[in-house]
């Protein structure tokens, strides 16, 4: 499963595409609005830093809008994907965006069918947004499941299933059991995946019992 980062600061992201973890970056205009950033500068940034797709969302809500913003958003690196919502203008963007072969993420995705017209507009991306069904009493997992089944009944439909609005690294394990394409995550996540009570002990007291034998290796 790839991995993006859901983040608007370039600082923040460099130390782990060293490492080969980051896949891509997800912004969207909540991020930018704290991050106090220029949207276009930082996007830019990040096509410096990361090989990955770049989600920029456009603010228009009519579909000659949107297009004319991922026109200027695309132009930034061919890295760019273009963000826009689960409307029908959203849509019809998406559809128009992606015969122009600039790649489209649909965001705000709630139900099976809404990724369903997603995919049938050409999406590159379907964004469910796990953690807000979560946040609703609804269950975000089930319908990334559902996502991925109807898109495998079909070997036409080649939109990646993008879960979005991780809020705990469990989230992203069962991402990755239903084979979700990518997992969007904040770097908070990231660094909880990495952390066990376990890991952190048992160096703890192999290291202790190393100090005992006197020896050192260099
Ligand atoms: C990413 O593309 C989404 O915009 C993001 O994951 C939303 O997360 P939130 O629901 O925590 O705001």
């Amino acid at each position: 499963m790839k991995i993006f980062l859901d983040t608007a600061n370039p600082s923040e992201v460099r130390k782990f595409v060293d490492l080969g973890w980051v896949d891509g970056i997800t912004t969207n205009p909540s991020l930018i609005a704290s991050s106090g950033r220029n949207l276009l500068e930082v996007i830019a940034e990040f096509a410096q830093i990361v090989p990955g797709p770049i989600s920029a969302e456009v603010t228009a809500t009519d579909w000659k809008g949107m297009v004319a913003e991922g026109r200027k958003l695309a132009k930034i690196s061919k890295q760019v994907t273009v963000k826009v919502p689960l409307t029908f203008d959203g849509l019809r963007a998406c559809s128009l965006l992606s015969k122009e072969d600039t790649m489209v993420n649909v965001t705000l995705c709630f139900s099976a069918n809404q990724a369903l017209l997603a995919a049938k507009s050409g999406a590159t991306f379907i964004s469910p947004f796990v953690g807000r069904l979560d946040d609703v009493s609804q269950h975000g997992m089930k319908l990334v499941e559902d996502i991925c089944r109807i898109y495998a009944n079909y070997p036409s439909i080649h939109t990646q299933v993008l879960v979005a609005s991780i809020r705990h690294h469990l989230h992203v394990a069962e991402a990755a059991l239903l084979g979700a394409d990518v997992a969007t995550i904040p770097v908070k996540i990231l660094e909880q995946m990495l952390k066990h009570p376990l890991t952190d002990s048992g160096l703890a007291s192999f290291l202790s019992d190393w100090k005992g034998t006197g020896q050192s290796i260099l």
